[in-house]
């Protein structure tokens, strides 16, 4: 039984009760159909309330019934909507707390909207890139207008309860601390007799000139939506609740475009994202009640570019951080820059003064590790060169006290070694944030072979602490987001040598969606560090091809932005990349002395190589069990590499093109140059041999 029944004196009560959110999932409908009923047919009962237990009026959908034939099983939420709606005595909606989607669908349908304060009210259909598919668009603007509804509808942005007191939404809103169900009860007393039963289907919508508006909002919305179509579908269907002859035609016209969106491939995205990022948390030997160590205070080696962005993380979430550097300077330098990005976001209006104080006195800084040592967990940014970390964590070994989180922000470095630095490999772990790391959403959680299982639990709940995504990786070069990264790289410098330019692979793949090209991105993360890198792979793994045209674009010192040059040309204090004529000219020249004819490259080549490059180490990245499921890598690249969200993650793209036709691409390319890089990833031929993808 997922809703209650009561009765008190005259009016019985429904409340609903689906934790965490009393979602509407079958149980809970028909409960609430079930309720609806039986008050029917006691003629003791003259009024129902519905209302929610613990968190929540309704959240709307269950999400565990998505993309599950019971969401489609009698009662749906249209026809319990249609009980309530059609009942022979009044119903009263008592809102709480959450009244979103299909719970405020369902309360537009009662006769009566009665709330606390503080209640937030939203219809978000739109971030899962639906629309609300019960009503919600016929019904909302008869009860608030057709502008106010329009942009809750198209922004799917909640609004507080007592933001909406005085329209037809609610009946009444009670003063804060009122009792819920006491005051909802005395309401139902009051209207209990009243005929007709007022229905919101029964009002219209008044705007005047509404074409207009209704013009004027699309142009809006299509400048803002990108490639999403479901804000603009919003739009058609509240136009629907001004112009059609009547609610039922306007219901249906909801229905179907409501059905279309939930087959376009931009829902789909958005949808696994949504699960994606649910599902990352959850590691299938660390269960959800492992014990996690408590976070009180941290400490952060290093202050340079990640140092400071990472105490940034940690002051945001009120817990006080003391930063460690080898020098004063280093220090003032490192603070100035947290100031300076707090200040930005004041001016910006994102930040109060006040907060700013607060979040810098949360932050300290030492040259001794005396000072640090009763940190529950240390974080460390410092140079990536193993003998640099090697000398902080033997440091850290013989200063911290027990129990004390170890974690490394290395991007490169085996993770194992620097444990082994430790007496305590158990307590050290991987903590990989991105740059800039008070921003970037991503944060790479790499388990070591000894890593226990409670820092791993701590370090998950840490990161939605601190409003990360964490995923979790094994230990490998690069991890899963650095590694792709680099297979992405190679191909984009082998097209140069080919016969492309740097302005046309960016423009290629910001074309598909990208946030960034992979050559404006290296000049904003700094040419060296690939360099460097390379340099490194020489030595390790000399089978390995590179095109050599990035190690000449650094020999020039053409490190990117910092150096006021790399792939582009940049103007002082203008981020913007003006093509370089002396790049583009070594880049033929460099063509000419490898005896390359350069060829004209088209943009479909030059997307299927970076992504499918993408694609083919992810698969391997899986099949070695560095990632646990194709949707943890999907969210690395969406929230750490700027891959576009409207196709879902590398992996879940490969699977709307279809793994067959992924292969066909594959061995196209392996005829080409330097083919070996494009033999296929085992997983890839088998899941394509058994008509699967890699999120089944
Ligand atoms: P950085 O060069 O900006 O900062 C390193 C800081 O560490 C410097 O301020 C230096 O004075 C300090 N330092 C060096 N040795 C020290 C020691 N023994 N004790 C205390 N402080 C010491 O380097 P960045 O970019 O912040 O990188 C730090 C780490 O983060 C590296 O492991 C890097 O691979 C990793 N990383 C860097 C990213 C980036 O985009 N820059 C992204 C993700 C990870």
């Amino acid at each position: 039984m997922s809703a209650d029944y009561q009765v008190h004196g005259n009016v019985a009560v429904i409340t609903l009760n689906n934790p965490p959110v009393n979602g509407l999932g079958l149980e809970t409908r028909s409960a609430a159909v079930e309720g609806v009923r039986r008050a029917e047919a006691d003629d003791a009962v003259e009024a129902i309330v519905i209302t929610g237990a613990g968190k929540a009026f309704s959240g709307g959908a269950d999400i565990r019934e998505f993309n599950s034939p019971k969401a489609l099983t009698e009662p749906t939420l249209h026809s319990l909507i249609r009980v309530v709606e059609n009942a022979s005595k009044p119903v009263v909606a008592a809102i709480h707390s959450v009244c979103m989607g299909g719970g405020l669908e369902l309360a537009l349908g009662c006769n009566y909207r009665v709330a606390l304060p503080g209640a937030q009210i939203a219809l978000p259909e739109v971030k899962l890139g639906l629309l609300p598919g019960a009503g919600g668009t016929q019904r909302l603007p008869r009860v608030l207008g057709l502008e106010m509804a329009l942009n809750m509808i198209v922004s799917g942005t909640p609004v507080q309860s007592e933001k909406l007191a005085g329209t037809a939404l609610f009946d009444e809103v009670f003063p804060a601390g009122a009792d819920l169900l006491d005051s909802a009860l005395a309401f139902a007393r009051k209207v209990a007799a009243v005929r007709p039963l007022p229905k919101v289907r029964d009002r219209t919508v008044d705007y005047p000139n509404h074409e207009a508006f209704l013009q004027f909002s699309r142009n809006t919305v299509k400048a803002m939506a990108g490639p999403f179509p479901a804000p603009l579908e919003c739009i058609e269907a509240v136009a629907a609740a001004v112009t059609s002859k009547d609610f039922e035609a306007g219901l249906k016209f909801e229905r179907e475009r409501f059905l279309h969106l939930t087959q376009t491939p931009e829902s789909k995205a958005l949808r696994h994202a949504f699960f994606a990022e649910r599902a990352a948390g959850k590691l299938p030997d660390v269960p959800a009640d492992t014990p996690v160590r408590a976070i009180g205070s941290a400490a952060v080696i290093g202050a340079g570019t990640m140092g400071g962005g990472i105490a940034m993380n940690f002051a945001n979430a009120g817990i006080p951080v003391t930063i460690l550097e080898t020098r004063q300077e280093a220090l003032d330098k490192g603070l100035a820059t947290i100031r300076k990005n707090y200040e930005s976001s004041v001016k910006k209006g994102k930040l109060t003064a006040d907060k700013l104080e607060q979040r810098m006195a949360l932050i300290r800084t030492t040259l001794s590790y005396a000072d640090i040592a009763q940190a529950d967990i240390v974080i460390e940014a410092v140079f990536e060169d193993l003998k640099v970390k090697e000398a902080v964590f033997r440091e850290l070994d013989k200063v911290m006290k027990p129990g004390a989180i170890l974690a490394s922000n290395t991007s490169t470095l085996d993770l194992d070694k620097i444990a082994a630095f430790t007496s305590r490999p158990q307590d050290v772990i991987g903590l990989h944030f991105f740059s800039p790391a008070n921003v970037m959403k991503l944060l790479e959680i790499v388990r070591g072979k000894q890593t226990a299982k409670d820092v791993l639990a701590t370090a998950m709940a840490l990161s939605k602490k601190i409003k990360k995504t964490g995923v979790v990786s094994g230990v490998c070069d690069g991890f899963i987001g650095n590694r792709m990264l680099e297979q992405y790289l190679r191909q984009a410098f082998f097209l140069l040598d080919e016969g492309a330019l740097p302005e046309q692979v960016d423009a290629a793949i910001e074309g598909f969606g990208f946030a960034m090209g992979p050559f404006r991105m290296s000049d904003l993360a700094g040419n060296d560090i690939g360099w460097y890198i390379r340099k490194r792979r020489a030595v390790e793994q000399p089978e390995i091809a590179y095109s050599k045209t990035a190690d000449l674009l650094c020999e020039q010192g053409r490190f990117g932005q910092k150096t006021g040059a790399g792939w582009y040309d940049y103007k002082p204090g203008d981020r913007k990349a003006y093509p370089s004529e002396a790049v583009n000219a070594m880049i033929v020249q460099h063509s000419a002395d490898l005896g390359l004819e350069r060829r004209q490259i088209p943009d479909q080549e030059i997307v299927e190589r970076l992504v499918f490059a993408l694609v083919n180490e992810g698969a391997k990245i899986l099949e070695e069990g560095i990632a646990l499921r194709a949707s943890d890598i999907d969210m690395v690249y969406l929230t750490g590499y700027g891959f576009p969200l409207h196709r879902g993650g590398p992996m879940f793209y490969a699977d709307t093109v279809g793994l067959p036709n992924v292969l066909i691409a594959m061995e196209k390319y392996g005829r080409g140059r330097h083919g070996e890089a494009w033999k296929p990833a085992d997983l890839i031929v088998k899941l394509a041999a058994e008509g699967k993808g890699f999120n089944g």
